[in-house]
């Protein structure tokens, strides 16, 4: 079977499975997306017809063969049930979202509960926070690639509220993943969201305080670490947003972008 066919096989395998509301379908809004965005056009039964414009610039940016390579990536994540625990309590993985040939790839930590129930990495408050400043960084948040170290929401007690950080262990297992992401996007530049996000990318654990605003490489990939935007929602002090944001600037001067008088002055 040729790839188109066999994406048109999933594709509707997923859709069913969404329409039919089967307990636990694994197919997220954006993978069905992306997956629609390589599919072939098509007419017919309950699919969504997909006009393949080959100067459309998602396309012309994105070389299919990343879509491809990342689409392969996301059907083992979405089958993954290597920490059983996390397996059996997710409402569904959540990969990543983005442009495959993103300049800035952003990492946080893991998917929270908004996250586990649209399948999408941060949809929520914390998200909303960091949309806000990839949009004042002069960039779509479409533009970018945004992923997790987890694939899963780290369980929680049943009846308990709020969310608990991965462990080393869940990290490691998970690492492989975010590795290859990072292989097929092949970003100029990583953002580290907080100290999960950079223990699971380099292993290195201090303050944030001591580490935020350092280059680090990954890979060969410059790494810049900055605070999770959960962190500046719990801490509203605006010198803490301003170092956020200055952060964002050194990342905006590495990727040789202007940054406008508007832009230095401004406070998140
Ligand atoms: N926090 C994260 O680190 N990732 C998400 O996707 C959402 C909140």
């Amino acid at each position: 079977m040729h790839f188109p066919q066999a994406l048109e096989a999933v594709l509707e395998t997923l859709e069913r499975m969404r329409d039919e509301r089967a307990h636990r379908p694994c197919a997220s809004r954006s993978a069905l997306d992306a997956l629609n965005q390589a599919a072939p056009a098509r007419s017919s039964g309950n699919l969504r017809e997909t006009k393949i414009d080959p100067t459309s610039p998602s396309l012309r940016r994105a070389g299919s063969d990343k879509i491809e390579q990342l689409a392969s990536v996301q059907s083992r994540v979405c089958a993954c049930t290597k920490c059983p625990n996390l397996a059996r309590t997710r409402t569904q993985t959540v990969f990543g979202v983005g442009n495959p040939d993103a300049e800035i790839m952003f990492i946080g930590e893991a998917p929270g509960a908004d996250e586990d129930a649209q399948g999408e990495p941060f949809v929520g408050r914390a998200g909303q926070l960091l949309t806000k400043i990839i949009k004042a960084m002069g960039f779509a948040r479409e533009e970018v690639y945004i992923a997790n170290i987890l694939k899963c929401r780290p369980d929680v007690p049943a009846g308990s509220f709020g969310n608990r950080p991965p462990t080393p262990r869940e990290m490691q297992t998970c690492r492989p993943y975010l590795m290859e992401q990072i292989d097929i996007i092949k970003p100029k530049v990583i953002v580290a969201l907080g100290a999960v996000a950079v223990e699971g990318l380099l292993g290195t654990r201090s303050p944030m305080r001591e580490l935020r605003g350092r280059w680090n490489s990954f890979n060969g990939t410059p790494l810049m670490i900055t605070y999770h935007p959960a962190y500046l929602l719990r801490n509203q002090s605006p010198s803490e947003k301003r170092k956020v944001w200055e952060d964002m600037m050194q990342v905006l001067e590495r990727l040789e972008k202007p940054i406008s008088e508007k832009q230095r002055n401004y406070f998140l």
